[in-house]
């Protein structure tokens, strides 16, 4: 089965691109078209009938350009609004969630540590997967102020690291041996996560899962492009220069409203 229109992704902003990569690694021959919501961003203190309906916003936008399938490359998105978005749209999404199980399986000190936004951690989504789990004592975080200080190209700041400290000690004097990065703005961080962590502590998210699961997607329901190569093309509704600089300025930018 063939089918060469686009995949469709969004995220509240930039960091929907560290999934982005790894689709785009995986099925380098599929066209990709990349939303960044970065004007309404953070998605993670709206409430959930905001989220729904700019979830929807973003899915009209992409539909319009013919988009075969669409990645919720957000957490928060996906916790609040997938089956919402399943339930009004004929077309396969695939989202994202923080990686509980590949944590509570294999942590050996059962006691697991979650980043992720106040809307991920209040979503009925996540609480049911979480109470799967109940022999893991999962330490839930609040990332407060960090998807803000990305958007705002403040990766390496001071007041990132001391943010990060004050969220992750907690976290180490509880004894976790992993850390779940439930937010897909957070893999930019992880060097800085790093120094923070003694090294035992194993850090996951689930770009390279959701990368895997859309070729699955594309193989039993979709069809894949025979294109030979595709390039990206990313659109944003505020200034493209933090979308531009995350992507190292490889591709062009399109700001429009939306
Ligand atoms: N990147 C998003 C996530 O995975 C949302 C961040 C936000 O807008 O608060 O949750």
């Amino acid at each position: 089965m063939t089918n060469n229109n686009p995949i469709g992704v969004f995220d509240s902003g930039i960091g929907g691109t560290s999934i982005w990569s790894a689709i785009h690694e995986l099925l380098p021959n599929e066209k990709t078209i990349y939303l960044a919501d970065s004007k309404n961003a953070p998605y993670g203190q709206k409430t959930k009938e905001e989220i729904v309906a700019l979830s929807k916003k973003n899915t009209d936008f992409l539909i319009a350009k013919n988009c075969k399938l669409i990645v919720v490359a957000c957490n928060t998105a996906t916790t609040n609004a997938i089956s919402e978005l399943r339930a009004n749209y004929d077309i396969p999404f695939i989202g994202i969630e923080p990686a509980i199980k590949p944590a509570a399986n294999n942590s050996k000190t059962q006691v697991i540590g979650i980043l992720a936004t106040k809307g991920t951690l209040n979503s009925e989504l996540f609480n049911k997967t979480a109470e799967m789990f109940h022999d893991t004592k999962i330490i839930e975080q609040v990332g407060h102020g960090l998807v803000q200080l990305i958007e705002d190209g403040n990766l390496n700041s001071p007041e990132m690291t001391q943010l990060l400290e004050s969220y992750l000690k907690p976290m180490i004097d509880a004894n976790i041996d992993y850390l779940v990065l439930g937010c897909s703005h957070y893999p930019y961080l992880i060097p800085q996560i790093k120094k923070i962590l003694p090294e035992h502590i194993q850090i996951i998210d689930s770009g390279e899962a959701v990368a895997r699961q859309t070729k699955n997607i594309l193989r039993e329901k979709v069809g894949f492009s025979d294109r030979e190569k595709s390039e990206p093309v990313f659109y944003v509704n505020s200034n493209p220069a933090v979308l531009k600089s995350i992507l190292n300025n490889k591709y062009d930018v399109i700001q429009k409203e939306f």
